[in-house]
Formats: C-alpha cells, sequence, structure tokens
C-alpha cells in the first residue's frame, strides 16, 4: 500500500529531505521542487507534500497523510489524536523564557505580559511556576515584543540563538528541547502497519 507523507516546509525541510535522503529514498523532486506541493519519490510508493507545521498535525488526525514530519514545538501547542513515533533527532532546538537584561519576568512582581506564538506552551509553562502572566499571542519576529515594549517577555524557540543576540535579548529560563518528529494516524498505523514501521525503521537506521 502507498504512503501519504506531510512535511513541515520552511526551517525543517531541508533537513528532513537530507534525512530521507541518507536513507535511501528518491527524493529528487522535492529538491527541485519549483512552486510544486505535492511530490511522488522516485525510487518508492511514496508521495510527499508540504504544509505548514500546525496543517501537517491537521492532514495526519484527517488520515490525508498517513505520517507527518513535524517539529515538538507544534505538537505540544495543540493537536492530540495521532501516535508519536520517532524522534528524529533534528531541527533540534530550544524552548525559552527570553527578554531584555535586568528585565526577568520570572523576577518582576505584578501584572506580567508574555509574547509568544504558542499561548498553550506559553500558559503551562508559567502556570507549573504558580505563575498567570498575560498572554499575547504573536504570528512572527516575536522578538520584538520586548524592544517595542508590548510585553516584558517571549515565550520562543531558540536554535541558534543569533535573533535574539542581534536584538539585545538574553535568555532567562529554558522550558524544554524540542526537535522534529514522526507522528501517525490512527488507522493507518493499524492498516499499513508494515509500511509505517518500514519507513520508521528506515529513519531510526538513518541517524546511525
Ligand atoms: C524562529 C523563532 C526565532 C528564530 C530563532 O523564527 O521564532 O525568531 O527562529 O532562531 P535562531 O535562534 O537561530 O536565531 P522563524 O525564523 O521561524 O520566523 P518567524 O519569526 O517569522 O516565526
Amino acid at each position: 500500500m502507498s504512503l501519504s507523507i506531510a512535511l513541515t516546509k520552511g526551517r525543517l525541510e531541508e533537513k528532513t529531505v537530507a534525512m530521507l535522503e541518507k536513507s535511501g529514498y528518491g527524493v529528487e523532486r522535492l529538491k527541485d521542487k519549483g512552486r510544486a506541493l505535492i511530490f511522488p519519490d522516485t525510487k518508492k510508493d511514496i508521495q510527499y507534500f508540504l504544509a505548514k507545521p500546525n496543517d501537517v498535525i491537521t492532514y495526519v488526525e484527517h488520515g490525508v497523510a498517513d505520517i507527518g514530519i513535524v517539529g515538538k514545538d507544534t505538537l505540544m501547542e495543540g493537536g492530540k489524536d495521532y501516535y508519536e513515533l520517532l524522534d528524529m533527532n533534528t531541527g533540534i532546538c530550544q524552548f525559552i523564557l527570553a527578554g531584555l537584561p535586568g528585565n526577568n519576568p520570572l523576577e518582576k512582581v505584578g501584572h506580567i505580559k508574555i509574547g509568544t506564538k504558542y499561548p498553550n506552551v506559553t500558559a503551562s509553562y508559567f502556570h507549573a511556576k504558580g505563575m498567570e502572566p498575560e498572554i499575547i499571542k504573536i504570528d512572527g519576529s516575536v522578538e520584538l515584543g520586548p524592544v517595542l515594549g508590548l510585553c516584558d517577555g517571549i515565550v520562543d524557540i531558540m536554535e541558534t540563538g543569533t535573533t535574539l543576540k542581534e536584538n539585545g535579548l538574553v535568555v532567562f529560563d529554558t522550558v524544554c528541547r524540542i526537535s522534529a518528529r514522526a507522528i501517525v494516524n490512527k488507522v493507518s498505523f493499524k492498516l499499513k502497519k508494515d509500511e509505517v514501521n518500514a519507513f520508521l525503521n528506515d529513519l531510526r537506521e538513518s541517524e546511525k
């Protein structure tokens, strides 16, 4: 049976494609893609498509994709009707709390405002510390928030730390490590068990 695999476009894309190539998959079309969105594997009975992180979860939950490759940050923020079966150990970054030097939200008394693309992750993180900040949803360039005075701090992903540094922000705390994960549709895991397991095993092998 053929597999349909949703890949996250953008930041994770290149790393995922490199991993697939190393595992012997025919990803030539993904490497030279133009504006196309769907790509047949040139060696195996697989169809890949590229989608935004949240949409990868949606396609897997609805069974349009059997497997999705997506960051743990996106999985932590929402969606739960899938099996998370593999830590791909790529796309590794940290969830961090950051802000302007000397303005640590964890030490501030009274009302605090936190800007983030991840309101649920942020609420859980502060809740565990017995704090309930006002959470301001920002869709991108989150680092602008504290710099322009929109918020006291941000909860965001940090990979190299360059964006924080270049905008004069510092890390106050690490929330957790994140990395790319393979998630599987629950029905596909039953009906296409052999194909799904073969794919996941190939990815596991490529790490060695
Ligand atoms: C992410 C994140 C940080 C940056 C961190 O944003 O929100 O802004 O990357 O990476 P670094 O530590 O290597 O500098 P992304 O590039 O995905 O774009 P966005 O701000 O538009 O969401």
